[in-house]
């Protein structure tokens, strides 16, 4: 599988602008369109498939505004970043209210205008894989991985709390998914088609984040030369969500508390009272009834949060979702390292669900990239894993069920470590198919599915393995 070239159309009413922006970008092997005004854009965009567009805002005809709300309407996701002169930006903040990528002014810095189509073009790249990626596992609307009992609660709540404005506190442990969750709750309410704005409250100095969340006036302090709205007003008629907001000091916890109780704001160095439409969401990983007793966050903030909660387990308290989970990455990361890694064997997979996931799906994730990564062969094999769940499980012995595993110890000089452990994983998966086999009869098409590998894959695997399709009979290799 070739990886096609991302499909960037250009358009501008300046002949040299399309010519610059062709080479810069062809040069960074994107494939280039280009098109003098908004409505040849159109039928270029009806008739070829387009990754990105990079438009001008001022053109004859249908100018950059106008093309970017048909976009909008009729090819959801395809980003767009706006060209700006000086004089308008207040028109490309709009843009990007309206739904365009970001907008870069004129005349632009080829590094920024680089960095910026290549996060558009990442973000095509994963929602390719996304579309591609069976979603059956999901439950429906959501992308959200996960079966267990403790996720169905979560997709309980969520179909109650998503399309109504209520403030939403998400919490777990790192990797649990909160970003996910938030995401969601923004595009399963009525305020999909506005603006989803996220700040993450960690990575903004102290310093900062007062201009950042509410904006700033002309003036308000050395190198405000024009004001900026903050992301409270970007999000108008949207979503805010603040991620990490155990984060934020106790003095912005007042400000934001305020702004919260009256529904207003002013921007730093203003005077006049901003109000705004926004559905707020925060995240954390923090206990913050914890930090609220420390004295290090407002308890009349929490509760002003703390609306609606939704709680994200931890992976360990849902092993059962571990399976689903690594077919859905498997898929993932095979689209994108081009890979053929088509399954998990199922004493790698004992492993994985024995393991106790600090990281929770973040980790999983990790690991499973990297199977796919160095995998060679058709199936993830125990020694695939990382060290520290083939060789050092932090959580139980990963062979508890299945016994002792014989390591030959006779002939260990001769086969060294490696062959003693690929001599160990093959009697454990012996042991492992001849139970399923034993289970269901010695029907091997049963015991495929209850292995949940394919009746071909077990097949290859007995003949490997030396075990015989009827009787129970091992032939020695
Ligand atoms: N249920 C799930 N199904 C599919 N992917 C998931 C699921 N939960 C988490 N992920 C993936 O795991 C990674 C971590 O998730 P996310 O960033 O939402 O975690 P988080 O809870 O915000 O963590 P942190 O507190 O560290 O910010 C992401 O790549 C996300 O797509
Ligand atoms: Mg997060």
């Amino acid at each position: 599988m070739k990886k096609e070239p991302i499909q960037v159309l250009v358009v501008d009413d300046e002949p040299n602008m399309r010519k610059v922006l062709r080479v810069l970008l062809e040069h960074d092997g994107y494939e280039v369109h280009t098109a003098q005004d908004g409505l040849v854009a159109l039928s270029l965009l009806s008739e070829n498939h387009i990754d990105i567009v990079i438009s001008d805002l001022k053109m004859p005809r249908l100018d950059g505004m106008a093309l970017l709300r048909r976009i909008v309407e009729d090819h959801e996701g395809l980003p767009v970043i706006i060209l700006t002169a000086h004089g308008t930006v207040d028109t490309a903040v709009e843009a990007v209210k309206l739904g365009a990528f970001d907008y870069v002014t004129k005349p632009f810095d080829r590094k920024e205008m680089r960095q910026i189509v290549a996060k558009a073009a990442r973000t095509q790249e994963l929602a390719r894989v996304d579309a591609s990626v069976d979603r059956d596992s999901t439950t429906g609307r959501y992308s959200i991985i996960g079966r267990s009992q403790p996720m169905r609660q979560v997709f309980e709540i969520l179909d109650r709390v998503a399309d109504t404005p209520s403030t939403v506190l998400i919490t777990g442990e790192s990797g649990t998914g909160k970003e996910l969750v938030a995401r969601a709750l923004h595009e399963n309410s009525g305020r999909r088609g506005n603006p989803y704005i996220r700040v993450n409250c960690a990575a903004i100095p102290p310093g900062l984040i007062e201009s950042e969340l509410f904006g700033y006036e002309k003036g308000a302090f050395t190198g405000a030369d024009t004001a900026k709205p903050g992301r409270f007003e970007l999000a108008h008629n949207g979503t805010l969500f603040l991620d990490e907001i155990g984060e934020i000091s106790l003095e912005m916890q007042v400000k934001l508390l305020r702004a919260l109780q009256e529904g207003e704001f002013e921007r730093v160095g203003g005077i006049s009272t901003t109000k705004v439409d926004v559905r707020l969401v925060t995240a954390t990983n923090q206990d913050l009834r914890r930090r609220i007793s420390e004295g290090l966050f407002r308890e009349d903030l929490f509760y002003r949060l703390n609306v609606v909660n939704i709680h994200l387990p931890a992976l360990r308290e849902r092993p059962g979702d571990i399976e689903l989970l690594v077919e859905h990455f498997l898929s993932k990361y095979n689209i994108r390292l081009n890979k053929k890694v088509q399954l998990v064997s199922a004493a790698a997979l004992e492993l994985l669900q024995r393991h106790c996931w600090p990281g929770n799906i973040r980790e999983l994730e990790n690991v499973i990239e990297r199977c796919v990564l160095f995998c060679d062969t058709e199936a993830v094999q125990p020694p695939d894993l990382p060290p520290d769940l083939y060789g050092h499980p932090r959580s139980e012995p990963p062979f508890r069920e299945t016994g002792e595993i014989p390591l030959h110890t006779g002939d260990s000089v001769e086969r060294g470590l490696k062959g003693q452990i690929k001599a160990a994983t093959a009697n454990l998966e012996r042991q492992l198919i001849n139970r399923a086999l034993d289970q269901t009869g010695r029907n091997v098409t049963r015991a495929a599915r209850l292995l949940k590998i394919s009746r071909k894959s077990l097949q290859t695997k007995m003949k490997d393995l030396g075990l015989r399709e009827e009787g129970g009979v091992e032939i020695k290799g």
